[in-house]
């Protein structure tokens, strides 16, 4: 059989049928690299969305719709309604008098040891004032709502656990206790000048809230003295809950011309409760000047409904308008 005539190795034979797919592929390959290279799109996925994202980033803090959903349905599901606090099954209902009286005469109503072995089974004992929390009903407000102020003030400041915080005036921590908790060790800060109140917040509240470990410095004094937290920071946020009314007028401008310089420029906040006489009395244009003059802007009035003070409180916001 003869051979096939076979085509010269340096010859190719192209049709122009041929030439013209490979090039309509070519540029359809070309024009896919770059468009694909301009505009990816991820396969489709439940990922979580941007709004999301920054929620698991900057922790939830206030209660959502949902929450006071579930919080309605759980009281429902169980059929509660709100009853008298009698006597019942293991159940023995005493007022704070009742209980510090039980506490005085037999360490506890349920303590059955003998007087010498009761003693001495603590590292610090604790008073028994505090243990029965008096404190507690130290101001006209329930102590409670102090987790909604903190959920205001946190949200409105944007705080995140490295932010710094300073409180005039914290009291027994009704408010501070839900700061510490959030922030970093070291991050709040406090000037209080009622002993009682600071004997209840270190010796009752710290403890029993584990927050000892949170290092909160906590000083006492009563004349707007900063200097006493150091120096080499500024504050996310300084708040004045309850307290700038009943200071002097010329103390709390002491302390705003002192804390100017500790409020982080323009993203810090300084925000006070119930009202803001202190300004008002001088006249509206008088306040303004000297807010000012201080490099202080007010940001309004704010109210904020609340699930545990039963009422809405309001707020007054300032920012520091220098750098
Ligand atoms: C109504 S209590 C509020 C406590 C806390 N801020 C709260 O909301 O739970 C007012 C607090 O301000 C404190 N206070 C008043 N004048 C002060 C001053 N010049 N320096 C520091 N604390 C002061 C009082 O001792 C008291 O603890």
């Amino acid at each position: 059989m003869a051979p096939s005539p076979s085509p010269s190795p340096k010859t190719v034979v192209i049709t122009v049928p041929t030439l013209i797919l490979a090039v309509a592929g070519a540029v359809i390959f070309v024009f896919l690299l770059m468009s694909s290279s301009f505009s990816y799109s991820p396969p489709s996925c439940s990922c979580p969305t941007g709004s999301t994202v920054q929620t698991i980033r900057r922790q939830q803090i206030s209660a959502t719709p949902d929450d006071i959903r579930w919080l309605k349905s759980q009281i429902e599901v169980n059929g509660l309604h709100m009853q008298d606090n009698v006597l019942r099954k293991g159940i023995n209902p005493r007022t704070r008098a009742q209980q510090l009286q039980d506490l005085i005469q037999y360490k506890g109503i349920s303590h059955y040891e003998k007087e010498e072995e009761a003693k001495n089974h603590t590292s610090l004992p604790c008073p028994n004032e505090l243990l029965v929390e008096e404190h507690h009903s130290n101001y006209g407000e329930p102590w409670a709502g102090g987790r909604d102020v903190f959920e205001f003030l946190a949200e409105s400041s944007q705080l995140a656990p490295e932010s710094r915080v300073l409180e005039i005036g914290c009291g027994t921590l009704r408010v501070g206790l839900h700061f510490i908790d959030y922030l970093a060790p070291e991050h709040f800060h406090c000037l209080e000048r009622d002993e009682l109140s600071l004997m209840a917040a270190f010796r009752y509240e710290l403890p029993a809230h584990g927050l000892l470990q949170k290092r909160p410095l906590i000083v006492k004094g009563e004349a707007m003295e900063f200097e006493r937290f150091g120096s080499g920071f500024e504050y996310d946020l300084i708040y004045a809950s309850a307290v700038f009314l009943h200071m002097p007028d010329k103390l709390v401008w002491v302390g705003l011309e002192r804390l100017v310089g500790r409020l982080k420029p323009l993203d810090g906040r300084i925000f006070v409760s119930h009202n803001v006489k202190f300004c008002s009395r001088l006249g509206g244009d008088e306040c303004s000047k000297r807010l000012k003059s201080l490099g202080l802007e007010y940001m309004g009035k704010h109210t904020h409904d609340s699930l545990l003070f039963n009422h809405y409180e309001i707020w007054f916001e300032f920012r520091r308008s220098k750098l």
